[in-house]
């Protein structure tokens, strides 16, 4: 069973604009591994993940989240992880030099299974986070997070992302 059907997606208010944007990456991450997609269009993906989709959750979501997780659980692993993940992701995406890789790319430098190799760590990182905010972080944030500021976080995320979506592309 592909992690795709084992995950329902769903939260409050407060999480599904970011749940949503999981489903992609989910599809794509095991689009990659399992050969039906190339690495140009997954790694396109995982761009847009670090510059629009991690800054959602790192600006906006852990900040609001953060005093109510110590309030209540008195402690911020869950978000330490988190984040410390992001960071992980960004490194492994630096270790791919090129953003356009195609094969007939002379200038390319490593050889393509390197590249598989390579874009495969990011695949299989990308899953495992996605799994642990569905089931970790975002229920935590659904469960914890008082209803007025799940309704500032979801104006916050809806208001940001076409911003972050616009530089991202220029
Ligand atoms: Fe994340
Ligand atoms: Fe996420």
């Amino acid at each position: 069973m592909s992690l795709k059907d084992s995950l329902t997606f769903k939260g409050t208010i407060a999480t599904q604009l970011l749940r949503d944007q999981h489903i992609l990456t989910v599809e794509l991450s095991e689009g990659f591994l399992n050969n039906s997609i190339d690495a140009k269009k997954f790694l396109e993906h995982v761009d847009y993940s670090i510059y629009v989709h991690f800054p959602l959750e790192d600006n906006y979501l852990m900040p609001i989240f953060r005093p109510f997780l110590r309030k209540y659980l008195e402690f911020e692993e869950p978000i330490r992880v988190i984040s410390g993940e992001h960071a992980t992701i960004k490194r492994e995406r630096q270790l791919i030099y090129r953003p356009n890789i195609t094969e007939s790319d002379e200038e390319v430098e490593i050889s393509p299974d390197e590249l598989f190799g390579k874009v495969g760590v990011i695949a299989k990182t990308l899953l495992q986070h996605v799994y642990k905010e569905e089931n970790g972080l975002f229920e935590l944030v659904d469960s914890y997070l008082p209803e007025n500021e799940k309704k500032e976080l979801s104006i916050k995320l809806e208001e940001n992302m076409p911003i972050l979506e616009k530089n991202f592309r220029k």
